[in-house]
């Protein structure tokens, strides 16, 4: 059987948008999973919070491998998956959306791979399209729909936080070709396409990034402007579920 995939970022925690929803757990060989198992009209729908509840747990700390293995030994074939992010992009305003088809890895300290040796043969990851350009265009077109402001296109920059960037490194990022910064799709894009499930990113533009912004940037304006789009971001998953 298989299921949708829905890692729900910061500011998405509640799963309660789907029908016959059940809390589970799974244990991976990287780790133990929870989960929500539910159905959208008819369709099996697996999510994850990220961050976990209560969102304790910091991008660095995400255990990546084990929400993508667990996401595809329950079925899942495709995954949705969602993000705040900065701006560096003057036209990429806050409250629109973004759906990623390109990134820059400046993560420092994480694994990044299922394939470490050992028994696994050595294999190197295509990632021309990280981003599946089908589910992309469905995204755009339920968002269309649903009359929402997004860009589909667009490079996203991993960072390592837990800390936003400075200008400097904002000015840097910019000249290399980022339109939007943030500290999770990196692996968690790499890790799916490994494990052979399509994906894509919804990300939510929450405020300009370091510098561009006139004043300093804090999570509680992130977690306000998310709020802010957190119900259009609810419609948009559904109607792509939908499609
Ligand atoms: N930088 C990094 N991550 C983010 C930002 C940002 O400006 N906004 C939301 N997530």
């Amino acid at each position: 059987m298989s299921a949708i995939g829905v890692i729900g970022g910061t500011g998405v925690y509640d799963p309660s948008i789907f029908e016959n929803i059940h809390e589970e757990s799974l244990t991976t060989p990287y780790g133990d999973i929870d989960y929500v198992q539910g159905t959208y009209k008819g369709k099996t729908v697996i999510f994850v919070a990220r961050h976990g509840r209560g969102h304790s747990i910091p991008p660095h700390k995400i255990n990546y491998r084990a929400n993508i293995w667990g996401l595809k030994k329950l079925g899942v074939t495709f995954i949705i998956s969602t993000t705040a992010v900065g701006s560096l992009n003057e036209s990429f305003k806050p409250g629109h959306f973004v759906l990623t088809d390109q990134f820059l890895d400046f993560t420092k300290n994480r694994i990044t791979t299922f394939y470490e040796g050992g028994d696994r043969p050595v294999a190197h990851l295509d990632v021309t399209n990280p981003y599946c350009p089908e589910l992309r265009s469905a995204i755009e077109s339920a968002a269309k729909e649903l009359e929402l402001p997004i860009h589909n296109g667009g490079t996203y920059v991993c960072t390592e936080g837990p800390r936003f960037e400075t200008p400097a490194e904002i000015k840097m990022f910019h000249m290399l070709g980022g339109d939007t910064v943030g500290m999770t799709n990196v692996p968690e894009v790499n890790l799916a396409n490994e494990a052979e499930i399509a994906y894509a990113t919804i990300s939510m533009i929450t405020n300009y990034a370091a510098g561009i912004s006139t004043t300093a940037l804090t999570h509680g304006e992130v977690v306000e402007m998310m709020g802010q789009m957190a119900e259009q971001l609810k419609s948009l998953i559904l109607k792509t579920i939908e499609a």
